[in-house]
């Protein structure tokens, strides 16, 4: 279904976020007819570029990181007849004119500010003293937003002196992965889990997200955010949120960002026994975390696990460990929900015994699995083995699953459809930083040197030893 037409202004047009995913993720929207004849996209940079030039940007944008199948030298061609360029100056007044006279009126108009959060107020600023901004008008944000409440209260400000929070499109990728949002659904629209979806039942609940890459070209930004700041505060709080939040009564912005606001604000202040921080080695071939970083002494954390607890009716008691890192053993993101083990065994002591366990995968081969307890099949008496029930998306759904929207593709159009339900509101950004805050601040008064682990292994032996203690294991990364 085609959204409505829009004009769509990108902000740091040239940079990489734009490269990467906006610009080919839009050229997908395109070519699945969901983008209307007559929309368009206006890039916007410092850089002097005219329309020829920047649709040769695009272009080459699209061919180096769209899917092969994806790249038809015609569809591109007619793609970059809706592209076009205006040279800008945001702390300045160049090009702001020409953007005003480009910006159709009457259609859906959105800004997206794909650059430094330092530029955010004046971009916001421009937008209005210039009147090219309306109040219909949306501007979308990316990740950092801020490195620390303060910082974060600052940018919330200085957006709302120009727009109303209902204009206002935090972008946090993740939430626009195929697979947290079957989370909801599977949690919402099924009767089956929501009765045991409680400390009753849940015995705890891991959280991973797990990246074979390092840090290389992007040491210098990484190492004043490390895996705290660049992961854990934005992107596992909200998978953690849809987790365990409850029920919205609507799957509407306001009722959904309610209900995650309210877990994080329950969450408890971790003490440093429940952090588990780490930095990756050199391998004979590869840099170690502090060379990447560029600093030898570099105390900031490319790994970083965590206990949490919810202090609230339903999970009072029940451990989330979150767990992220860069140059591990394999590129996983998952949940597991890992349940208490069956109140009564009725087999022999033999038989083993077996949890059940829902994991959520949202990368790669998205899906979910299910393991139950089985008998073993075969004449050899009582043994229970575990078997997964498995729903992968590529088997469920063969060829559409090649359709399935990148999570920037999906957050795009729901800016233009005005939905703002999958978007951070700026209370919650708030809140998660203040939550992190206090951790960060902990680790840096201690002076805390992250443990170094090996290079594509399982993290530091100190994770493991933060579930040992608990008699409880980490899920292999696989
Ligand atoms: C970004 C982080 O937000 O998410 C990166 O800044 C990280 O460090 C990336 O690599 C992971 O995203 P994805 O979609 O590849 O899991």
């Amino acid at each position: 279904i085609p959204v409505d037409d829009f004009d769509l202004v990108i902000f740091g047009a040239t940079g990489d976020l734009a490269r990467r995913k906006i610009l080919p993720g839009l050229y997908r929207r395109f070519c699945s007819g969901q983008m209307p004849e007559t929309a368009r996209i206006i890039g916007a940079a410092r850089s002097e570029h005219d329309d020829a030039e920047f649709r040769d940007v695009v272009r080459a944008a699209i061919n180096e990181f769209s899917k092969k199948n994806d790249c038809d030298d015609d569809r591109i061609g007619e793609f970059c007849e809706r592209i076009h360029y205006v040279t800008i100056d945001a702390r300045g007044e160049g090009g702001w004119s020409d953007l005003k006279g480009l910006v159709r009126s009457g259609v859906v108009n959105a800004y997206y500010f794909s650059v430094a959060p330092s530029l955010f107020g004046d971009l916001a600023e421009r937008l209005q003293s210039h009147g090219i901004a309306d109040e219909n008008a949306r501007i979308v944000v990316e990740k950092p937003f801020g490195r620390d409440l303060a910082s974060a209260k600052k940018l919330n400000a200085d957006l709302a002196k120009h727009f109303e929070e209902t204009q206002i499109y935090r972008i946090d990728h993740y939430l626009g992965k195929e697979t947290v949002q079957n989370l909801m659904a599977v949690r919402f629209g099924n009767i089956l889990f929501e009765p045991l979806w409680n400390s009753q039942y849940v015995d705890h609940i891991q959280i991973t997200v797990a990246e074979t890459v390092g840090v290389g070209g992007r040491g210098e930004y990484y190492d004043k955010s490390g895996a705290m700041r660049d992961m854990v505060q934005n992107h596992l709080m909200q998978l953690l949120c849809l987790i365990a939040m409850e029920p919205p009564s609507r799957f509407e912005p306001d009722s959904v960002r309610d209900e995650k606001l309210k877990v994080i604000r329950a969450l408890e202040p971790v003490d440093h026994h429940n952090i588990v921080r780490g930095q990756y080695d050199a391998t004979k071939t590869e840099a170690s975390y502090r060379e990447d970083a560029g600093d030898p002494k570099s105390r900031t954390e490319s790994y970083i696990a965590l206990r949490c607890l919810i202090s609230n009716w339903r999970w009072a008691g029940t451990p989330f460990y979150l767990r992220t890192g860069k140059k591990l053993k394999a590129r996983t993101s998952e949940i597991a929900v890992v349940f208490k083990d069956a109140p009564h065994s009725i087999f022999p002591e033999d038989a083993g015994r077996h949890a059940n366990v829902l994991v959520i995968r949202l990368q790669p081969n998205e899906g979910m699995t299910l393991q139950v307890t089985i008998k073993e099949p075969g004449p050899g008496g009582m043994r229970l083995i575990d078997v997964p029930l498995d729903m992968s998306f590529a088997e469920a759904l063969g060829e559409e699953a090649e359709d399935i929207p990148d999570a920037y593709e999906r957050l795009i159009m729901d800016v233009i459809r005005g939905n703002q339900t999958l978007f951070m509101r700026g209370d919650e950004v708030e809140a998660a930083w203040a939550w992190t805050d206090p951790l960060i601040h902990g680790w840096e008064a201690r002076h805390d040197v992250p443990k170094t682990y090996d290079a594509y292994s399982s993290g530091p032996e100190d994770s493991s030893m933060m579930l040992h203690r608990e008699g409880r294991r980490w899920r292999e990364l696989k």
